[in-house]
């Protein structure tokens, strides 16, 4: 193929997607199913339209761009990431898979070389898992691990189910166990992302070749203790519901620093106190656990020692601990066929490449239920993300969009 990534119009699709923006100045906030979330859907939507793309939305607001292949009996080929974000959040982290999905598939349609596969470019809906407590809702009702009863009990902060949320943006929630999961075969899925990480930068590697993806346990975790006058109350007579939950999150860092395991993280991301006073002990507290891993084994370790060490601190403190878990998730290993096409499309186009193992989860990890599992990562500046600094080069995304092209092209072409 002699075309090559258009880094201006990757460089303009990311800067007017960012209109769609609760906190312009303020790095990017985007919630799925928001206002500015289904506006920036109405954006994709029409420039998968103007790429010559055929477009699809299923129930969830997931979106499908695809491009028409010779041999209709084939299952087709899936590239796409995800456009909603995190509060305060950064411009490139999903949109850069999406812009680069579509931009290869312009380069792979102007080729005018015939591909027997259809290849779509999807949007996921709400990978990140700040609206709902729970990550990639969209490739998880593809895939079966979004159940039906889930769209009643997965709720935002502010009570509204994931049900209500969904029909009052126009989507019909009732249809979800007719059209759940989705039952035609993928044939691979390779998706472009940021890194997040500083790998590839120390490196000098404008490409990773993602080989596992590490997969979050997430849980709600909610102490009840004894609401009481700061002054009034001693210290050896209080039942401080935020002091246990300082320990256990503490605990959480201690474990996870301890474990041997190389990819294990533990976040405490979100803590909300009742009644929220400076003069009062609170009552209450909310707050969230997320745990990574390329091993379940080594979560479930983890987990096994936070849960016996909190049953110590609750005794201890006289305080009572609820948690639920929202999501156990099984990492995934990236399948060595696909790895090895973007090595050598990397290859053949001079791009330097090196193998890599992703923290972050990404859509990919789920849809690795449905299909075989690729993905190309590309270099974030200092590492950072999920922060309004989040800056990657769009030359380095063109470079991974030019691998992209050629990978899904040959994953195309195959019978
Ligand atoms: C994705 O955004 C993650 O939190 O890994
Ligand atoms: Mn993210
Ligand atoms: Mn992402």
């Amino acid at each position: 193929m002699d075309q090559s990534a258009d880094v201006k119009s990757i460089e303009k699709w990311i800067e007017e997607l960012d209109q769609f923006n609760q906190t312009p100045g303020n790095g990017t906030t985007r919630p799925v199913y928001s206002k500015e979330d289904m506006e920036a859907r109405g954006y994709i939507r029409d420039l998968m339209l103007s790429a010559g793309l055929t477009v699809n939305e299923d129930n969830m607001g997931n979106l499908f761009g695809s491009l028409p292949g010779t041999d209709q009996s084939l299952a087709p080929v899936w590239t796409g990431s995800h456009i909603d974000s995190v509060p305060n959040g950064g411009k490139y982290d999903g949109a850069a898979g999406v812009f680069a999905g579509i931009e290869a598939l312009r380069m792979i349609r102007e080729s005018g070389l015939p591909h027997k596969r259809n290849i779509s470019v999807n949007v996921y809906s709400g990978e990140e898992m700040s609206r709902f407590g729970v990550c990639c809702i969209g490739s998880r009702a593809l895939t079966g691990r979004l159940k039906p009863n889930d769209l009643k009990s997965h709720k935002e902060p502010a009570g509204k189910s994931l049900y209500q949320v969904l029909k009052d943006a126009g989507y019909r929630p009732d249809a979800f166990e007719s059209e759940f999961p989705h039952k035609a075969p993928v044939y691979a899925s390779l998706e472009l992302h940021i890194e997040q990480n500083d790998v590839l930068e120390k490196a000098g590697c404008s490409v990773g070749v993602v080989t596992g993806i590490c997969a979050p346990t997430n849980l709600i975790v909610d102490v009840y203790g004894v609401q009481s006058h700061a002054g009034g109350t001693g210290m050896t007579a209080r039942r401080d519901a935020f002091m246990a939950a300082a320990e256990i999150s503490l605990l959480l860092e201690r474990l996870a620093l301890e474990s041997d395991s190389v990819y294990i993280t533990g976040t405490v991301g979100e803590m909300s106190l009742e009644p929220n006073a400076a003069n009062v002990i609170p009552g209450h507290v909310t707050f969230s656990i997320d745990i990574r891993s390329v091993a379940l084994e080594d979560k479930d370790d983890l987990l096994e020692k936070l849960f016996a060490g909190m049953q110590e601190i609750t005794e201890r403190r006289k305080v009572c601990v609820e948690h639920t878990m929202m999501n156990h998730d099984k990492p995934v290993i990236c399948d060595e066929h696909i790895a090895e096409i973007i090595r050598k499309s990397a290859a053949d186009l001079g791009i330097p490449a090196m193998d890599i193992v992703s923290g972050p989860y990404h859509d990919s990890l789920i849809l690795g239920d449905i299909t075989k599992v690729g993905m190309i990562f590309v270099p974030s500046k200092d590492g950072l993300s999920h922060n309004k600094a989040e800056w990657t080069d769009t030359g380095d995304i063109a470079k991974g969009t030019d691998v992209l092209a050629k990978a899904l092209f040959q994953l195309a072409n195959e019978a």
